[in-house]
Parts: structure tokens; sequence; C-alpha cells
């Protein structure tokens, strides 16, 4: 196995367990606030999807392969990470930890692993300075494009290396446990203007299209685009004629559309639907080294985690987020290793075999021809 890149400090925790981890969350939570993580929306048909979805592909390793090294290293559009392991954006993250996103971008860093910061977030970009390693913005267009505008500016300025725009947000869908949350005085301030204000200017705009994209690529001073939220192949490529850099297959940990294809199932669509060259990433029920495996036969780049990345910070701050990305790892490589593959380059869509019998004869299959 590879050791721990330099930028890590030595791992003296034990494994962590992500079922652990939110049980431990659980029980140092206000009630109300757990439930706002756990939830899903609708009745959560496609919060549980997401990681039945995962488990359905079972991994057919290969053997007699020299797998004494394994280098699960990479790259996401051209940064260096120590994993395919990343951090997804997850709002108001001061609920849970008095650090808020400054701790989830410290643990970030220190594991080696890229962060995306929530347009929601309770930390201003000003504290955060210091601290993150490589961060990404994710973005939601307001009703207010000047406000939009300038958050996008500030966080060019600040230092962020892509912008992540959610699209699958157009309103906030209703939650199958937390009704009238996050309260009002837990306010975004990762600029001043954000602050709630009472007038709907700081909401998502469900107007936003295709055509948003360049405007985008323009205030930002042409960062790079990521589109966060797709689930089809036809939207993907749409994406990517209009200008994205990167496609981020999500349907928001099922906290949207609830009846959502579950994100295992849009990856491989929307995989199939780009040129190799495009990166795609992928989150939701993102827990083990397992399911990353199975993300990257499908042909991701990266995966990301939503809740396991709360729960680790509510329960033990940065040290607690960084011990879940070295853990994850750690899984990853072993799992490579079992899997014959002593790199990720070595992850192909073989090694992946379905749970329905129907489609047992035809074994080895997907069009995708190797990771990037
Ligand atoms: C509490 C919470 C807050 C979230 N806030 C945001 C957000 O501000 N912007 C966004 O694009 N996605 C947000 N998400 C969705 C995550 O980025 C991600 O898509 C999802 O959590 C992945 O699924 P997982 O939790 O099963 O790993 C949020 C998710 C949760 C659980």
């Amino acid at each position: 196995m590879t050791s721990v890149p330099p930028t890590s400090p030595a791992v003296t925790a034990p494994p962590v367990e992500p079922r652990d981890l939110e049980e431990a969350a659980r029980s140092a939570l206000p009630a109300e606030v757990y439930d706002y993580i756990a939830t899903g929306s609708g009745v959560e048909e496609t919060l549980a999807a997401n990681l039945a979805a995962w488990r359905e592909l079972a991994l057919a390793p290969r053997v007699l392969r020299d797998v004494s090294r394994v280098d699960v290293s990479t790259t996401v559009l051209g940064t260096p990470v120590s994993s395919p392991v990343q951090v997804a954006p997850t709002g108001y993250q001061r609920l849970v930890h008095p650090d808020g996103e400054l701790g989830m971008a410290t643990g970030a860093a220190h594991a080696g692993s890229l962060l995306a910061l929530s347009t929601r977030a309770t930390t201003t970009f000003d504290e955060l300075a210091g601290a993150a390693g490589p961060w990404w913005l994710q973005l939601y267009v307001l009703r207010d494009r000047d406000l939009t505008a300038t958050v996008v500016e500030r966080a060019a300025a600040a230092g962020a290396r892509a912008l992540v725009l959610t699209v699958d947000t157009p309103y906030v869908a209703k939650k199958a446990r937390s009704t009238a949350f996050p309260p009002a005085e837990v306010s975004p301030v990762l600029v001043p203007e954000l602050r709630a204000r009472g007038d709907e200017g700081v909401w998502q705009d469900p107007g936003v299209t295709f055509a948003d994209l360049a405007w985008l690529a323009e205030v930002s001073g042409r960062l790079p685009l990521v589109v966060k939220g797709v689930v089809r192949g036809d939207d993907a490529r749409a994406c990517v004629d209009a200008g994205a850099d990167a496609v981020w297959v999500s349907n928001h940990g099922g906290r949207q559309l609830d009846g959502a294809v579950p994100t295992a199932r849009g990856l491989a669509e929307v995989r199939a639907a780009l040129p190799d060259d495009v990166e795609v990433y992928v989150d939701g029920g993102i827990r083990n080294g397992r399911d990353v495996v199975r993300a990257l036969a499908l042909g991701a780049t990266a995966a990301f985690v939503g809740r396991p990345a709360v729960w680790a910070l509510a329960t033990g701050g940065a040290a607690g987020v960084r011990d879940l990305l070295v853990t994850m790892r750690a899984d990853l490589e072993e799992t490579l290793a079992l899997c014959g593959c002593a790199s990720l380059a070595d992850v192909t869509p073989d090694l992946l075999r379905s749970a329905n019998p129907g489609d047992w004869a035809g074994a080895a299959g997907g069009s995708h021809s190797a990771q990037r």
C-alpha cells in the first residue's frame, strides 16, 4: 500500500466506519439537526436507492496480479489528490460543529482531498483562507444575479479552483423528516450580502438554463465549470456543449426529486454519453472503498461524500474529517489490491457484475475504455 502522503499528519485514530459515525453523530447532535442532515425528500425512495444501487454491483476480482504496491493518487481537473474520495458541498456546517467549514476544510486538506464549499457556507472566505487545501465553490445561481456575480468573483479572488453549479435545486424539495430547518439564525455568510435578508433575491433562481453557463464562465474569469446534479446522458452532453468542463452525477443525496434514478445508474448513462476525456464525478451513498471502486469502474474520476463528512465533522471536528478520508483511502487501497488492481488505471468496467441474474450470461461489459 502507499503510505499516507506527507501532507497528512500520522493517523492514530482507529479505523472509522461511516455507519458508526452516523450513530455517534445522532447521539451527539440535537434531534432536529440530525434529522435535517439525515433526511431525504418525499418518502426517501431515492435516499435508500442510492445506497442499494452500489451494492447491486458485485465485484469480480482478478487474481495473480502483482499488487505488492497500490497507488490510489490521482488528479481532479488537474489538481493532484491523494485518492479519488473528495468532500461534497453541504450547507450550514456550523450547525454541527463550532469550526464549521473551517474544520471541514482543514480535515480535507490534511487528508490530501479536495473540498467543495457550499454557497450556503456559514464561514467567510477570509476565515477559510489559511486552512483550505484545494477547493471549489459550489454555486447556486440566485434570483439576484448581481449577488451571484459577487459571490463568483470573490470566490475566484479567494482561490477557488473551479465553480460547481448545482442544477438539481430550482426549488428546495420538501424533506421527509425536517420541516423548519435550517433555522434563520444559522445564516450563510460566505459573503456578507448572502445573509438572509427578507426577500427572495438570495433564493435559487428556478429560471436558470444551459444558456447561463457562458455567463458564469464570463463572470468567473473562466474558472473551470462543473455542473452538479445531472443524471441523464442527454443533459450531460448538453452541459458540455454549453461549456461545462466536467459533469457531476448527483441527485443531491436523495434530497431533491424523490424517485430520481440512483446515482450509480445515472453515472453509467452519463459516462456513456460523454467523450472519454471529459471528467465525470459522482456522489450519493458512497460509504466505503468498495463503493468507490464501483464508481470508478463505471467511469467516474472521483467520488464525493456528503453526509459521512458531516457526521465526521460533528463527532471529531477537523481531525474527524481527516480520519474519515484517510480511512476511506486505506479501504480503497485494500479493495483495489483484493481486486487485483495496482492502480486506478486498472479499474475497468469488467470488474463489475450485475446482481440481476438475467444479465449474468453476458458477464463483463462496459463501453468506456480506461480510467483517467
Ligand atoms: C445536510 C446537507 C446539505 C447539503 N447542502 C448542499 C448544498 O448546499 N449544495 C449542494 O450542491 N449540495 C448540497 N447537498 C448535497 C451534497 O452535496 C451531496 O450531493 C449529497 O450529500 C451526496 O450524498 P451522500 O450524503 O449520500 O454522500 C447537501 C446534502 C446534505 C446532506
